[in-house]
C-alpha cells in the first residue's frame, strides 16, 4: 500500500501510476474458441444443433440446474422466463438497482413492476423492502445477482414461499456463482443468463434460461421457436429466439475454462477487498462491495463505492483522475431504473438507496488475467487520488 500523502495527480501533470492503462476486462477469444467456431463453419450446420445442445447440457449442469435452453441473448432469456411464468397485469417485485433488461422485459410482457430498493452494503435487492411491497396482486419477484454477487437467496425463497410468488433470477452477470455451496440454477422457477461479448462467458451475443421443471422447459422451447410442435404445426404464438451453433461452439469452448477464470476473478476480488478495507487501515472513504452471507460471487464486475462526504470532489471527477493514473473504470450504473425516462409511466417513487448508489459507485478492472502486482498498483492509484481529494 502506498503512503497516503498526496502526490501530484497525473491529471494535473504528475507522473501516472501506470505508464500505460491496464485492461478493464479481457473478453478476447483464445485460438481454441476460434477453432471451435471454424469447425462449425466448415460443417455447414449453422443453425441451433449439437453445439447448442452441448452448451445447454453442460452449462445447466455446471450451474446446478436440470435443464438449459439456449436463446439469442439475455434479454430474450428474460422474455421467455416472464412469458411462461406470468400473465399480463401481474404485479412483479423488481430491483430499482440493476441493468434495464431485468425490468424492461417485465414491462414488455405486460406486467406491472413494483420497485424494490437495494441494500447499501451489497447493492443487491433489499428483500425486507420487497416484503413490505407485496400486495394481493403480486405474483412474482425478479432478482438480479448484480455484479455477479448472489442476492440473499434464502430470504427471497422464504418470501416467495410465504406469498406464493414465482421467482426469476437474472444471472446475466453471475455465471457459476454459488449460494451456500449450491449452483444458482437450484433456486427459483427460472434463471436467465446473458452470453454477451463482455460477460464472464461471452459468445458475442447469446443467452440461456435454466429451469428444473419439465413442463416449464417444454413451454420455453415452444415460445423460443414459434410454438412449433411438429414441422409447420404451431400450437401457440411464439418467437424466434434461437441461438446458433457457431455461438454454441464458442460457448462450449469458453466453458472449458470458465471455472478456472472465475477462481482468478475471486482471487483478484479478495485482494481488492483487503486493500480497500483492511491493509494498513484501508483506503478511507472508499468501500469494497459487501458480500451476501453464504455467497461465492462470480465477480463479473468489482464495484467500489465512495463516501462522498469524505471527499472534496464528486465521483465523476474522482474516476477521471483515476483514469489518468492508468486505471480504467466503468459506471454501472449512472442512474437507478426509476430515473430512466423509459419507465416514467411506471414510477410512483424513487427507492432512495438505489438512487444514491448512482452517484457513488465505480467499477474497477476485473478479469481472469489480473495479477497480484497489478491489483496492488491499482490500489496505489486509488489511494493516491483519494489522498488528493480527501477532506
Ligand atoms: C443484469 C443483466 N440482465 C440482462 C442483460 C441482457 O442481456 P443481453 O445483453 O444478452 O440481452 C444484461 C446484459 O448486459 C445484464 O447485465
Amino acid at each position: 500500500m502506498p503512503p497516503a500523502t498526496a502526490r501530484k495527480l497525473a491529471i494535473d501533470g504528475g507522473r501516472p501510476v501506470f505508464d500505460s492503462p491496464v485492461a478493464f476486462m479481457k473478453p478476447g477469444l483464445k485460438p481454441q474458441d476460434v477453432e471451435a467456431a471454424h469447425d462449425v463453419l466448415k460443417s455447414g450446420m449453422l443453425r441451433a444443433s449439437k453445439k447448442c445442445e452441448e452448451l445447454e447440457e453442460r452449462f445447466a449442469k455446471a450451474s446446478g440446474a436440470k435443464h438449459g435452453l439456449t436463446c439469442a441473448n439475455g434479454t430474450c432469456a428474460l422474455q421467455l422466463a416472464y412469458g411462461v411464468l406470468f400473465e399480463p397485469g401481474d404485479e412483479i417485485l423488481v430491483p430499482a438497482w440493476t441493468y434495464i433488461a431485468t425490468v424492461s422485459m417485465v414491462v414488455a410482457a405486460g406486467l406491472k413492476p413494483i420497485w424494490v430498493d437495494a441494500l447499501e452494503d451489497t447493492m443487491q435487492i433489499d428483500v425486507a423492502d420487497a416484503a413490505r411491497k407485496v400486495t394481493s396482486k403480486t405474483r412474482g419477484i425478479a432478482a438480479t445477482h448484480l455484479y455477479g454477487m448472489p442476492v440473499d437467496i434464502g430470504a427471497v425463497q422464504k418470501l416467495a414461499k410465504a406469498n406464493n410468488l414465482k421467482v426469476v433470477y437474472d444471472c446475466a452477470q453471475s455465471h457459476l456463482a454459488t449460494y451456500k455451496g449450491d449452483g444458482l440454477g437450484e433456486f427459483g422457477d427460472a434463471c436467465t443468463y446473458s452470453f454477451y461479448a463482455t460477460k464472464n462467458l461471452g459468445t458475442g451475443e447469446g443467452g440461456m434460461v435454466t429451469v428444473n421443471d419439465d413442463t416449464l422447459k417444454r413451454d420455453i422451447e415452444l415460445m423460443r421457436s414459434h410454438g412449433e410442435t411438429e414441422k409447420y404445426l404451431h400450437e401457440r404464438i411464439g418467437f424466434n429466439y434461437r441461438m446458433n451453433d457457431i455461438t454454441g461452439a464458442i460457448g462450449c469452448s469458453r466453458l472449458d475454462r470458465l471455472l478456472e477464470e472465475t477462481c482468478a476473478r475471486r482471487e483478484a476480488a479478495d485482494q481488492y477487498d483487503t486493500m480497500i478495507e483492511d491493509f494498513e487501515g484501508g483506503i478511507k472513504g472508499i468501500s469494497a462491495p459487501g458480500r451476501t452471507e453464504g455467497a461465492d460471487a462470480a465477480w463479473h464486475l468489482y464495484t467500489a463505492k465512495m463516501d462522498l462526504d469524505q471527499f472534496t470532489c464528486d465521483r465523476d471527477t474522482f474516476v477521471k483522475a483515476l483514469n489518468a493514473e492508468g486505471v480504467p473504470t466503468a459506471i454501472h450504473y449512472p442512474r437507478s431504473l426509476t430515473h430512466q425516462p423509459a419507465f416514467k409511466d411506471y414510477v410512483t417513487d424513487h427507492p432512495p438507496v438505489a438512487a444514491g448508489l448512482a452517484s457513488k459507485v465505480f467499477c474497477l478492472p476485473m478479469h481472469h488475467e489480473l495479477d497480484g502486482p497489478t491489483v496492488a498498483k491499482i490500489g496505489e492509484a486509488i489511494a493516491k487520488v483519494a489522498a488528493t481529494y480527501r477532506r
